[in-house]
């Protein structure tokens, strides 16, 4: 993993000493690191709803969970790589269907991997910063942020000669000004997801396929995270099933060029009063639904 966390834990540990309670939260905290954490996690809906806002008159729009387009498209984005072993398998499968993807690559995997880099990029495949070594951006001042961001962004360029036109910051946690700061300083726009399998947390192919395969619509952006072996193997099933429901794939930087504007929904007119329907509908799924709707573009 690219991850040392066991740096993290004993650092942290001597400044919130004091704090019994404050260190228990963190303790979990930095333990889920090495994946999308799920404080974080339950974040980044929290983060998306601004963001998804429409922005002020004129201004252009800098964050996006998913888009708004006309056909089929959505976009395949694989995060915390690359990975020695899972990122050329998964490149093979993407290249054995034609498929283009977006990797959200950390700087400290990109210049122990500068090679499978390259490869995405002569693959047409689009490389994209997820900092350098996945904090919670959120949380740090604009000096740190810049280091994260831009040795990234100067490993990647360094690896494949092409600049990270997107970004994604780990566990969707970054701040509002954060996101156009970074829009300004570096011309980023700033990537979420509609579609989240917990691949991260659930290790087990099956599960991986059915939710990408249940929750991916068109415009969709479909997180998952090459470094783990189980979404890789998910792969072939998910791709195959995917293209079979009639799905094109395109890099996130392309379709956020079909991005079009929501056309607005029709009035509002005040619901008959319906008898209520006998049909009981899952809790769980409404359940699930809930931080989805919230990122989701309106
Ligand atoms: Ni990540």
């Amino acid at each position: 993993m690219c991850i040392p966390r066991a740096l993290i834990v004993p650092h942290l540990m001597h400044r919130i000493l004091f704090a019994a309670a404050l260190l228990a939260a963190n303790a979990f905290a930095q333990t889920a690191a090495p994946e999308v954490a799920k404080p974080a996690d339950a974040e980044a809906p929290a983060s998306a709803p601004p963001a998804s806002a429409p922005p002020a008159t004129g201004a252009p729009k800098i964050t996006f969970s998913q888009c708004h387009v006309e056909g089929p498209y959505i976009a395949m984005t694989f995060d915390d790589g690359p990975h020695g072993v899972n990122t050329p398998r998964l490149l093979d499968m993407l290249k054995q269907r034609g498929i283009k993807a977006t990797f959200f690559m950390c700087g400290e995997c990109v210049v122990q991997f500068p090679q499978l880099v390259k490869r995405m990029v002569d693959e047409g495949h689009e490389v994209a910063n997820h900092s350098w070594s996945h904090p919670q951006l959120s949380k740090m001042g604009e000096e740190a942020v810049t280091d994260q961001l831009q040795r990234t962004h100067d490993a990647i360029k360094q690896a494949c000669g092409v600049e990270p036109k997107v970004m994604r910051p780990p566990y969707g946690a970054f701040t509002v000004n954060q996101r156009s700061w970074a829009n300004r300083k570096w011309g980023y726009k700033v990537i979420l997801w509609d579609v989240d399998p917990l691949d991260w947390k659930v290790h087990n192919a099956e599960h991986v396929e059915h939710e990408i395969l249940t929750h991916t619509v068109a415009g969709s952006i479909v997180l998952s995270h090459d470094i783990h072996k189980t979404t890789v193997d998910a792969m072939p099933a998910t791709l195959d099933g995917l293209i079979a429901k009639g799905f094109k794939f395109v890099t996130v930087s392309e379709l956020l060029a079909m991005d079009k504007p929501v056309p607005p929904k029709p009035k509002a007119t005040p619901a008959p009063k319906a008898t209520p329907s006998p049909k009981v509908t899952s809790t769980a799924k409404g359940d699930e639904a809930k931080p989805k709707t919230a990122a989701k573009t309106p």
